[in-house]
């Protein structure tokens, strides 16, 4: 049974057919909106300037069926000279730069002579608007430029990072940030967001861990489906929408050996079962834009790489919107030694299906060339020119070119409860060891006297980690602050010793911070990395450790002998194996955002239970990366490898393991405590047998769905939310697969002693995987499911798949 392929053209899910929007909402609001143009034998005039007081231009371009935009996008492309049409493939920088390359010094007369199509970095609406008006006013055709930004995990408001976010397991929460991000980048002019990045990675020495969502399709995907919506959020015509960008296409997590912009091998059955998936979500919940990767895949650089931005994105998927390289990718082509010169580097690129060429000199300098030359026909540039217009025209970009002026920011009450809510989420409780009481460090009790140490307790920059895009550190509330505030309220008396700094080897504030831990009842140490220059693009790492002397600060305060709570700050997995076993309680905090300090006294003093889960396996070692929880069967188990087997009994010996390290990682996968115990009935299918015809390829199971039914109840003494996680197994399968894959969660907020029924489905897309012929099937076989709190859920049932 093979998996039935996209079939119609999508530009931010507007088939070619129907007059609708993506999304339901969308399709309800955006028919009435057709039938009230309906009649009209002409579009409407509107007057393009009117918000920004700037000079009208009349806008002829105002359709929304996919048909009107096509038209008008033709009817545009037909007015081009050649010099316009090579100026919309070109995105340049303005503002801030986020890569390395030259500036445009001409960039006003450029623009005025209609040779750029797109600005990246450019934030705030009178300094949009300037250049605006400059494309509206001045250039020929009034074509607006498109302005994009690396707004990744909130605009101004700055929420956890990606790799937090991915720890709430929740995609709603995930949705509502990525919109107020929206809102906030409308009101900055931006029109078209870097995100979101959806690139799987297992490889915790790759910076860029911190800006996916972790290691596992599933999760993935549904964090890909939850940006796109979030971001674009009422139809992307809505005054509160931007265009997404999925990125990096594709790959790029799979760097080798962790290190970043290195080359990618990956064989075609794994890229299509672990890695394509994600970006595929995301196309099909309607993202309009992709950027391709910096890496190359398999020998062909992804920014000229035919098989993944023509044959699969475009003929499988049917997308239809337009392809952005990264930061100068188009020019590094020639350090990639596919491309002898700059004439062979944008013949490729283009040619390959990539549209725009951004902050490169290749497309600018090179195209009209070719054409001259007769080595590309313009009819290449006339489809990339027409990816581009129909995106500017789908998102409404002609009609409503300026953003609103005077409207200067305010953190409202609201973005900064959402702030708090998603920093409450993302915290992952990894471990909280009784005192000789026989209660849990956390939460705390009475706050007695509590020793803060470490050098993120007061750091503000710290909390926004890495692409922190327009937010500002003065936003944030540290943790310092925070204690200080709940403690004024219920007393209690906070010792603050800085320790230490993120790096670098001084000891000197060591000898103060024990003295704080020694003269206090209990102490909150925060460690980690530095969130700025050692998490996010080109911060590889190939140790896991705390950096500096922060183990030196950690094994000196853990001599102090009082109970210690290790706050743990990063944008990746560390390896922390003697905090694991030396340390009661460890929260990992990742970098919270602007509520840091508020969200993290919250989860501390037990106004709200930690529910955050690990998105991404946590090692013992740096040599066990890159390390996943799905691990394969092999002919030699290991017992600590194989949860699905009896584990074997006599010594270890040929076997696959490590012979200096254990297979399993320190924190797995899914992984995360609650200040409460659940417990989970056995499950149950509603069916024990599905015939193969009834899993209909590509389609639900819609006479009969088949679910999961389980009980879950809080055996505890506090309200908290556990994520329930459903995991599946094959007994066998043509290609082998993972031993367990994640197949469904669901967050469950319980009060003490309550208990609900849960059902979790199971349909084509969850039991399917790529075979050797690289498609999708279903395959007859015995199925297991484990329903539990982690990766190593042990609640067991069965059903049969058969022919
Ligand atoms: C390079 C990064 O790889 C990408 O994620 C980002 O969107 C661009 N630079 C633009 O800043």
């Amino acid at each position: 049974m093979s998996y039935c392929k996209s079939e119609g053209a999508l530009l931010f899910g507007i088939p070619f057919y129907r007059p609708i929007f993506f999304g339901v909402a969308i399709i309800l609001s955006t028919c009435m909106y057709t039938q009230a143009q309906s009649g009209r034998t002409q579009s409407p005039h509107v007057r393009a300037a009117a918000a920004s007081g700037g000079s009208a231009h009349e806008n002829p371009y105002t359709g929304t069926t996919r048909r009107d935009i096509d038209l008008q996008a033709r009817d545009i492309l037909g007015q081009m000279t050649l010099s316009e049409k090579v100026g919309q493939l070109v995105e340049y920088a303005a503002g801030s730069a986020t890569g390395p390359g030259k500036r445009q010094d001409d960039l006003e007369q450029r623009i005025a002579r209609g040779e750029v199509g797109s600005l990246i970095n450019l934030a705030g609406a009178e300094e949009t608007n300037r250049y605006q008006r400059i494309a509206v006013e001045k250039s020929r055709l009034h074509i607006p430029l498109l302005f994009g930004f690396d707004v990744i995990h909130g605009d101004r408001t700055i929420f956890p990072v990606p790799i937090g976010l991915a720890a709430s397991f929740d995609s709603a929460l995930v949705e509502e940030t990525a919109h107020a991000a929206a809102v906030e980048s409308r009101m900055d002019g931006v029109r078209w967001v870097f995100s979101p990045m959806v690139d799987i990675a297992r490889d915790a020495r790759w910076g860029r861990i911190v800006e996916t969502s972790g290691e596992d399709p599933f999760l993935s995907q549904n964090f890909a489906r939850a940006y796109v919506r979030g971001y674009q959020h009422g139809g992307v015509r809505d005054p509160d929408s931007v265009a997404a960008c999925v990125k990096h296409f594709a790959g790029y997590g799979a760097a080798t050996g962790g290190r970043d912009y290195n080359a990618v091998d990956s064989s075609e059955l794994t890229l299509r079962d672990v890695y394509l998936p994600p970006y595929r979500a995301a196309i099909d919940a309607g993202a309009g834009t992709v950027m391709s990767a910096f890496s190359s895949v398999n020998g062909v650089p992804a920014a000229a790489n035919a098989f993944l931005l023509t044959e699969v994105l475009r003929k499988e998927w049917g997308f239809n919107g337009f392809v952005v390289s990264d930061w100068g990718a188009v020019r590094e082509l020639l350090d990639h030694r596919v491309a002898a010169d700059g004439y062979a580097a944008a013949r490729m690129a283009l040619s390959a299906g990539l549209d725009v060429d951004m902050e490169g000199d290749i497309y600018d300098t090179y195209l009209a060339d070719l054409v001259k030359r007769r080595e590309i026909p313009e009819s290449l540039i006339d489809d990339a020119v027409l990816r581009v217009l129909r995106v500017k025209l789908a998102i409404g970009l002609f009609e409503s070119p300026y953003a609103q002026e005077g409207n200067p920011y305010v953190l409202s009450p609201e973005r900064r409860a959402l702030a708090r809510r998603a920093a409450e989420s993302s915290f992952v409780l990894l471990k909280n060891n009784a005192l000789p009481s026989g209660r849990p460090i956390l939460p705390l009790a009475h706050p007695g006297t509590i020793a803060l140490i470490g050098p993120f307790a007061e750091s503000k920059s710290m909390m926004l980690g890495s692409w922190p895009a327009n937010g500002n550190a003065n936003d944030v509330t540290t943790l310092r602050e925070a204690l200080l505030a709940r403690m004024e309220k219920t007393g209690g008396k906070l010792i603050y010793e800085k320790g230490t700094d993120i790096s670098g080897d001084s000891s000197a504030g060591i000898a103060m911070a024990v003295k704080a831990a020694s003269n206090s009842d209990v102490v909150l140490l925060t460690l980690g990395e530095d969130g700025a220059t050692m998490t996010g693009e080109a911060t590889s790492r190939a140790h896991l450790d705390l950096p500096g002397n922060q183990q030196q600060l950690l094994e000196a305060i853990a001599s102090a002998g009082k109970p210690i709570v290790l706050v743990l700050f990063s944008g990746r997995p560390l390896a922390i194996p003697w905090a694991g076993s030396h340390v009661p309680a460890i929260l990992e905090a990742w970098f919270p955002g602007i509520e840091a300090g508020p969200a993290l006294a919250d989860v501390l003093f037990g106004d709200v239970s930690p529910s955050g889960k690990l998105p991404v396996s946590f090692p013992r070692s740096v040599g066990q990366e890159p390390l996943s929880y799905m691990q394969f069967p092999t002919g030699r188990p290991s017992i600590n490898t194989d949860l699905s087997h009896p584990p074997r009994t006599g010594p270890e010996k040929d076997v696959s393991r490590y012979i200096d390290e254990e297979n399993a990682p320190l924190f797995p996968f899914g992984w995360g405590l609650t200040y409460t115990e659940f417990s989970f009935s056995r499950p149950l299918p509603n069916r024990t047998l599905l015939p193969l015809s009834d899993l209909k390829a590509g389609r639900a199971l819609e006479d009969a769905p088949l679910k999961i039914g389980f009980d879950i109840r809080n055996d505890g003494g506090a309200v908290a939310t556990e994520t329930v996680q459903m995991y599946i197994g094959r007994v066998s399968s043509s290609v082998e697969q993972p031993i367990r894959e994640l197949k469904g969660f669901a967050r469950v907020t319980l009060a003490p002693g309550e208990q609900r029924h849960l059902e979790l489905p199971l349909d084509f897309d969850e039991l399917s995987f790529i075979d050797a012929k690289l498609e999708r099937v279903v395959e007859p076989t015995s199925i297991d499911v484990w329903i539990g709190d982690s990766s190593l859920a042990e609640q067991h049932t069965s059903f049969l798949i058969t022919q």
